[in-house]
This record gives C-alpha cells, sequence and structure tokens, in this order.
C-alpha cells in the first residue's frame, strides 16, 4: 500500500530564507508518526506544505497515494488537521461547535454525536467553550479534525498547553483512533520526551532539514552510551585500557571514557586493571537518554540517518 504521506525533495522559502530544505518524509498507513524539531525548526510550514496551504518552491508532497498538487480538495476531503489552537465559538457550546463545522463539511448529523464520543468530550458538550479547559478545548479541536472520519490526521503541536495528564489522555485517543480505526496521525512536536510514548516512528528536522527518519529503537541503537571508568591512577589505568585496544579519553574529572557498550567487554576490561593492581573506583556503562540524543543530533552537523 503507498504511504499516507510521502514527501520528495519538499523545499520552502520565506524570501531568501529557506524555511524547508530538500525535506523527504515517509510515513506508513496507520502509523502514530511524530515530527520533532526546536521552535523555528520549520514544522508549521512543513505541515502547511503537506495540506496545501503553502506551495513549495521545490519538490512535491503525495497524500493517502495522490498527488496534492493534482487534486488538493479531493485529498484534503480525506485529511483532519489541527494547526496550532482551533478556531472556536467561545459563547456556543461544544456541541454547537461541531454543528457549525459538520454543516459546513456536509458531514451527516450522527457524527456530532460520535465524534463527541470518540474524544470523550460527551460529558461536557453541552458547556459553553469558553468555561472549557485548555485541554477540553484543545480535544474539541480534536474532534472536529475528525467528524468528516478522515484516513489521516496532521496536528501541529496538540500537546501544546498541556498538562501531564492531558498528554497521557491525547496519547490514549491518538492510539485508539490508530489501532481501532486505522487512522494515520502526524503530529508535531518540539519536545521529543513528549512524543517517547506516543509514536510508533519519528523524524526530526533542524533548520528545515532532515536529521533522523525511523524507530525511536532505531535511533537509540545509533546512539549508544559509552563507559565509564575511575581509577586511582588514572595515567596508568589508561595505559592499560589503550593497549586493551581502545581509545579512551580522559574528562576533567578524571574519569575515563571509552566507547564499549558491552558488559561483557566491561568485565574483561574490569579484571585486566584490577590485574595491573590499579584500585577501580567506578565502572559504568550508562545510556544516553532521549534528551541527550537530541541534543546529538541537534548539534551534529550534516544529515544522518534516513
Ligand atoms: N510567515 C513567515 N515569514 C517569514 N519567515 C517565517 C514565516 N513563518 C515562519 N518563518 C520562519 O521560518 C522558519 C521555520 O518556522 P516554522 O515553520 O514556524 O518552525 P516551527 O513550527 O518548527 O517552530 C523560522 O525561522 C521562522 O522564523
Ligand atoms: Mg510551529
Amino acid at each position: 500500500m503507498e504511504p499516507a504521506l510521502e514527501t520528495i525533495g519538499l523545499t520552502y522559502r520565506y524570501g531568501d530564507r529557506e524555511a524547508v530544505c530538500r525535506l523527504d518524509l515517509r510515513v506508513g498507513r496507520g502509523e502514530v508518526f511524530g515530527f520533532v524539531g526546536p521552535n523555528g525548526a520549520g514544522k508549521t510550514t512543513t505541515i502547511k506544505l503537506l495540506l496545501g496551504l503553502l506551495t513549495p518552491a521545490a519538490g512535491s508532497v503525495r497524500v493517502l497515494g495522490r498527488a496534492l498538487a493534482d487534486d488538493r480538495p479531493g485529498v484534503l476531503r480525506r485529511v483532519g488537521t489541527l494547526v496550532e489552537t482551533p478556531a472556536l465559538y467561545g459563547h456556543l457550546t461544544a456541541e454547537e461547535n461541531l454543528d457549525i463545522q459538520r454543516v459546513a463539511f456536509g458531514v451527516a448529523r450522527h457524527r456530532v454525536a460520535a465524534a463527541l464520543d470518540e474524544t470523550g468530550l460527551g460529558p461536557v458538550a453541552g458547556r459553553r467553550v469558553r468555561h472549557l479547559s485548555l485541554g477540553m478545548r484543545q480535544r474539541l479541536g480534536l474532534a472536529m479534525a475528525l467528524l468528516h472520519e478522515p484516513e489521516l490526521l496532521v496536528l501541529d503541536e496538540p500537546a501544546n498547553g498541556l498538562d501531564p495528564a492531558g498528554i497521557v489522555d491525547l496519547r490514549t485517543l491518538l492510539w485508539r483512533l490508530a489501532a481501532q480505526r486505522g487512522v494515520t496521525v502526524f503530529l508535531s512536536s518540539h519536545i521529543l520526551a513528549e512524543l517517547e510514548q506516543t509514536v510508533s516512528r519519528l523524524a526530526v528536522i533542524r533548520d528545515g532539514r532532515l536529521r533522523y527518519q525511523g524507530t525511536l529503537d532505531e535511533l537509540r541503537r545509533a546512539h549508544p552510551g559509552g563507559l565509564r571508568i575511575t581509577a586511582d591512577d588514572p595515567a596508568r589505568a589508561a595505559e592499560v585500557l589503550h593497549a586493551e585496544g581502545h581509545a579512551v579519553t580522559r574528562a576533567e574529572d578524571g574519569s575515563l571514557r571509552l566507547a564499549v557498550t558491552s558488559v561483557d567487554e566491561a568485565a574483561r576490561l574490569n579484571a585486566r586493571l584490577v590485574h595491573a593492581g590499579l584500585a577501580v573506583h567506578e565502572l559504568r556503562l550508562s545510556t544516553p537518554s532521549l534528551e541527550d540524543i537530541y541534543l546529538r543530533l541537534m548539534a551534529d552537523a550534516g544529515e544522518v540517518g534516513r
């Protein structure tokens, strides 16, 4: 089956400033796909290109197997979107807001109750929107995006302004849509950790360029941790480790760092050091946190991964 979303060499400029540069994204059907990058990375610009709200300077967008440029209205009928905060009438109830959208979209009446139900808003359907919490309004925005039963949901920073419980609710809702209805979800965030338990695959961008695309597991595997050793005589310990065939760097605190990720090799090196008469105070294998990996991706030059 064709991917739900595909961009090839997607490029966009504001004046002569390149905001999106030769971006190749590929989102499979039924995936919950994360689009991550710091503020100003080009996420919103990309999303506007995906929805045909901006026209690319170069490259192309395919949505649900169709070229966006060929049939934008036809394609977008099958897509639900929430770009930043939803436009809502504060003096109307949640249900009335949905009903306006329903008429505009030409959707059957029963979809209002269904969308309220899908987003857990049933109990507040009759409440005026201005009395709803930010999390509830965000959910109402989602309900609006779901009204016409889209096959693909494109959400720009939907977790913005939500508290941790709200983020968990959002995650549960998105997974349910993907698992039960086969909806593909594309959502952006400037916080990688926020997506950690939400997405099946992700793309990371910086300065409009792809830095990584793949699963979180692959990302972790591509950034293994290392071995840290503290011994009473760092200089001699470094010699011993060097003689064992390892490149060793010395940190400011005197601890030694090696590109070793295997427990067996760590144990073997420990034995060698002790055998050489050194006192090993600390020996620790570390795995970088997702945040560490994100920082590395933001710092490295050049393109990585696909
Ligand atoms: N309307 C605009 N005119 C000029 N520059 C813009 C405009 N919108 C965004 N930019 C610039 O394009 C870059 C990408 O912005 P944006 O897509 O909003 O990033 P993100 O959503 O990841 O924060 C930023 O440098 C931003 O300042
Ligand atoms: Mg943005």
